[in-house]
């Protein structure tokens, strides 16, 4: 660690919302300011610096940051020295207007900024407010060394691509994390590399298109020109071959996969290795396709059954899981219908479910009317999530009598006397702790079963 007299001894409390992805750049985060010297503490109440990552994909998810605020608010009029700052989506999209909508803060930054977090955190210091929400075409941190927060020691995410190019109609990503960049290949591999050394046997790639990534040198994707650039480049299918072939007691998986850049290419990647899980996060938002095209997702419903066919076809033992939102602009009872008979059809493992909810600036709220009722939103939501759960049991339930291979994540969170971990279509499986530990693998008969956990004994 390296210290730096102006700031050590200092102590960070760090919060973090949303997406896989924000507590990844939270890890950043706190590699740059414990370089200079700050620690982490678990008490905001002791914190001389307090951050919050927030946030933007949803109205409620911003209303959930706001509230959080109100017990810093407290702090800061017991100790008035304390510094609060708001980073990532909720920062960008509102800038500096976040400051006057909210007096306690004193920093606000967004995702592409952390490296000018120790300057910031200077000014703020001095007493003046600071504010830094530049994006990049170019920022990855690909060199700086994340410290692993809430680490269980054995999984561990680590970020390819920053920044989204899709343009979704609801989505307020492309306007919080910009244009889409690719990290330079080596220094993933590095950094799994690393982490496998110091004993972690899991790594979550992390990028909001996965599938898009593609490395030739650094900077936009759209200003890769020239053949020869392209000849020479690192897609995402060769990224992952090349960290399953770190070692075989190393397992990858990756999110977020796009139905409309997801190859058969990657699929058969993903069949040659076994160290690679057989698990795919596929969003595919709406069963219909004109509401899928109003939404601009650059696929239709029969593109999507085409992707997963494709992977029934090529890893018929792959757990599949989906993002679904109710009630989007103008849809009707009809093509929510739709919805549930593509889900009847795929029959998900796991899906995350959300009302439509209308982000300022995006081409949904400019250009379509927000006019599906909340209750009707409401209930489509509910019929979404009752079949899910329906399917989720059914899921679960057909793996029992079946032998699966767990990675180890430590003790069970219902009693010291069970280990869990995860099979390799990321179901939980708790079984008896015997001599086995934490990072290790372990080959387990599932005996029975909760809706979502599998229970069984080591064989
Ligand atoms: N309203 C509701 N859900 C949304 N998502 C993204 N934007 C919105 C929005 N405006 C959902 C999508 C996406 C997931 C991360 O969040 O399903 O895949
Ligand atoms: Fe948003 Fe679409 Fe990009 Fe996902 S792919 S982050 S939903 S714009």
């Amino acid at each position: 660690m390296i210290e730096n007299t102006s700031s050590s001894g200092k102590k960070l409390f760090l919060e973090s919302y949303g997406c896989q992805m924000n507590f990844s750049d939270s890890e950043i985060v706190a590699s740059i300011l414990t370089s200079k010297g700050y620690s982490t503490t678990k008490n905001f109440e002791e914190a001389d610096v307090i951050f919050v990552n927030t946030c933007a994909i949803r109205e409620n998810a911003e209303s959930r940051v706001r509230q959080r605020l109100q017990d810093f608010k407290k702090v800061k009029q017991k100790k008035p020295d304390t510094v609060i700052g708001v980073l990532g989506c909720m920062a960008e999209r509102l800038k500096s207007q976040f400051l006057e909508q909210e007096k306690l803060l004193d920093i606000v930054v967004g995702p592409d900024a952390y490296r000018d977090l120790p300057q910031l955190l200077e000014q703020a210091e001095s007493g003046q407010k600071a504010v830094n929400v530049i994006l990049s075409r170019e920022e990855t941190y690909a060199d700086i060394s994340p410290v692993r927060i809430d680490s269980n020691g054995v999984s561990a995410f680590i970020s390819i691509t920053r920044g989204c190019d899709n343009m979704c109609s609801f989505c307020v990503v492309p306007f919080t994390r910009g244009r889409e960049r690719s990290r330079n290949p080596e220094s993933i591999v590095a950094e799994a590399c690393d982490l496998f050394e110091k004993g972690y046997r899991e790594v979550t790639l992390l990028g909001q298109n996965v599938d898009s990534y593609l490395w030739a040198g650094g900077g936009l994707k759209k200003e890769i020109l020239t053949e020869q650039q392209k000849a020479a480049s690192v897609n995402f299918s060769g990224l992952l071959e090349m960290i399953a072939l770190i070692h075989p007691d190393l397992r990858v998986r990756f999110s977020t996969s796009h139905p409309k850049d997801m190859t058969n290419e990657v699929l058969e990647v993903m069949a040659k290795y076994d160290n690679i899980c057989k698990y795919i996060h596929l969003p595919v938002q709406s069963g219909n396709s004109r509401i899928l095209e109003l939404m601009n997702r650059g696929y239709n419903r029969e593109w999507y059954s085409d992707r997963i066919a494709a992977i029934k076809r090529i890893m018929p033992d792959c757990g599949i899981s989906t993002d679904i939102i109710s009630g989007f602009c103008s849809e009707t009872e009809e093509e929510h219908q739709d919805t549930l008979r593509l889900m009847e059809q795929v029959q998900y493992d796991f899906a995350y479910m959300f009302m439509y909810s209308e982000r300022p600036k995006t081409l949904a709220e400019r250009k379509y009317k927000d006019d599906i009722a909340e209750e009707v939103k409401k209930r489509r939501l509910q019929e979404i999530v009752q079949l899910q759960q329906q399917h989720s049991a059914l899921k679960t339930k057909a793996a029992v009598g079946k032998v699966h291979r767990v990675l180890i994540e430590g003790v069970s969170k219902k009693s010291e006397a069970q280990l869990c971990g995860r099979n390799s279509q990321n179901t939980m499986v708790v079984f008896d702790k015997g001599q086995y530990k934490k990072g290790e693998y372990v080959n387990v008969l599932a005996e029975s079963c909760t809706a979502t956990t599998l229970i069984g004994r080591v064989i």
